[in-house]
């Protein structure tokens, strides 16, 4: 048997979802960039500063004092208090009281989160909504899980991304269990409206489904003085089935660490537990005195973030918003997603965007239904590079055209 013969025999005695699950249509443009010096690499959906010391030396610390034993499922105490302290800042309390710390359940990561979330709500042949286009390893747990992603298309105008709860609730069969919602979207930057939240919650009630609500990026706000974006803590009683994805990568710089959090109902707490008990068995201790840390006092680390990303995208939307053809609503989250006239093969677009201007953008293929022809960058990274690349890619435009 040839190698390529013997790989395919093995893939066929792996389980259906194992097989089928789809590779990621990043990492694919990602390869044609591989070992190229010079590249100037914005497909990726983080930051280029590194953790802060603060937050190192305290999981160095931790180590140092012999913390290296198995914990608590849930996670510990200190960051499950810090994470409720943490909220109550944000949201002011939830449902007139202080928020309690046993709504929060630490995990080895928001993708960790996710799979979670998905699991306590979908069994296999369960469906659940997706609006698009969506970071695609959203779908891909989905399906992972056994249970089918429905994608629905927001609609897309350059004053804005719009979801269009008729084309959702048309969506909605037998076996939807949940609906998702990303906001701040990554990639299209579309930021639900306080308005478009409790349409959410209400059809969600209506037609008794979960929301698995993903926020990550609800602190990257511009031009707004609150310190989050609209989020569903605003909009749910008691009884609404809301489940809080979130991470420490984005807002702290730690998207090496794989640290994150589920925040849902305490009635549920058991289920959770259990699903983290046979999946990780809990986050390294060490990691959570970091985090907890990073909640108490990295507010003006997160700041610097934000400022940094104010920057990056007042450049690329300035140096994009003048390249003929090139389209964009207004971006949110650290993400731009433009549209180029006349693509209709993203991914083919991005690897000459590589191989002749050493940019590197994402897709928007890999973002499902609605993102081809479109591409998304990272803003939140050096200014300079990012003028460098928006020049690299004007120039290359126009020698195209
Ligand atoms: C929308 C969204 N949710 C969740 C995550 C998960 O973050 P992590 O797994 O790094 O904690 C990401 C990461 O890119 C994301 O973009």
């Amino acid at each position: 048997m040839n190698s390529s013969a013997s790989a395919v025999a093995w893939c066929e005695r792996l389980g259906s979802a194992a097989a089928s699950a789809p590779a990621s249509g990043i990492a694919e443009v990602m390869r044609h960039g591989f070992g190229r010096n010079g590249i100037i690499p914005l497909w990726v959906g983080e930051g280029d500063e590194p953790t802060p010391a603060f937050i190192c030396e305290t999981a160095a610390e931790s180590m140092a004092r012999g913390e290296t034993f198995y914990m608590p499922q849930p996670g510990i105490q200190q960051l499950r208090d810090g994470l409720a302290a943490y909220h109550d800042r944000l949201y002011g309390g939830l449902f007139g009281e202080p928020f309690p710390a046993d709504r929060f359940y630490v995990t080895g990561s928001g993708m960790q989160a996710i799979q979670i979330a998905i699991r306590l709500v979908a069994d296999p042949g369960d469906e659940v909504i997706v609006p698009t286009p969506a970071w695609p390893n959203f779908p891909a747990a989905v399906g992972v899980a056994g249970a089918k992603a429905c994608q629905v298309p927001l609609r897309f105008d350059p004053a804005g991304w719009r979801l269009d709860l008729d084309d959702i609730a048309a969506a909605i069969g037998p076996r939807t269990k949940a609906l998702f919602i990303n906001s701040p979207s990554n990639p299209t930057g579309w930021t639900a409206t306080e308005a478009d939240l409790a349409a959410i919650v209400e059809l969600c009630r209506r037609r008794d489904l979960w929301i698995i609500a993903d926020e990550v990026y609800s602190r990257f706000t511009y031009g707004s003085d609150r310190p989050t974006t609209p989020s569903l803590h605003d909009h749910i009683v008691p009884d609404d089935r809301v489940l809080f994805v979130n991470t420490f990568s984005k807002n702290w710089a730690m998207t090496g660490w794989r640290v994150g959090w589920i925040e849902a109902p305490e009635a549920i707490g058991p289920a959770i537990e259990n699903l983290i008990q046979y999946a990780t068995s809990g986050v390294a201790v060490f990691m959570q005195r970091a985090a907890a840390r990073a909640l108490s006092e990295g507010e003006s680390a997160l700041s610097s973030l934000i400022d940094r990303a104010r920057i990056g995208r007042d450049i690329v939307s300035t140096a994009l918003a003048a390249i003929p053809g090139v389209s964009f609503a207004p971006p949110g989250g650290f993400y731009l997603f433009f549209r180029v006239d006349g693509v209709s093969n993203s991914t083919e677009f991005a690897a000459t965007l590589i191989k002749e201007a050493d940019v590197g953008l994402a897709p928007g293929s890999a973002f499902g239904a609605g993102g081809e022809g479109f591409f998304r960058l990272c803003f939140a990274r050096n200014p300079d590079d990012l003028s460098e690349a928006c020049a690299r890619f004007a120039n290359w435009m126009s020698r195209r055209a």
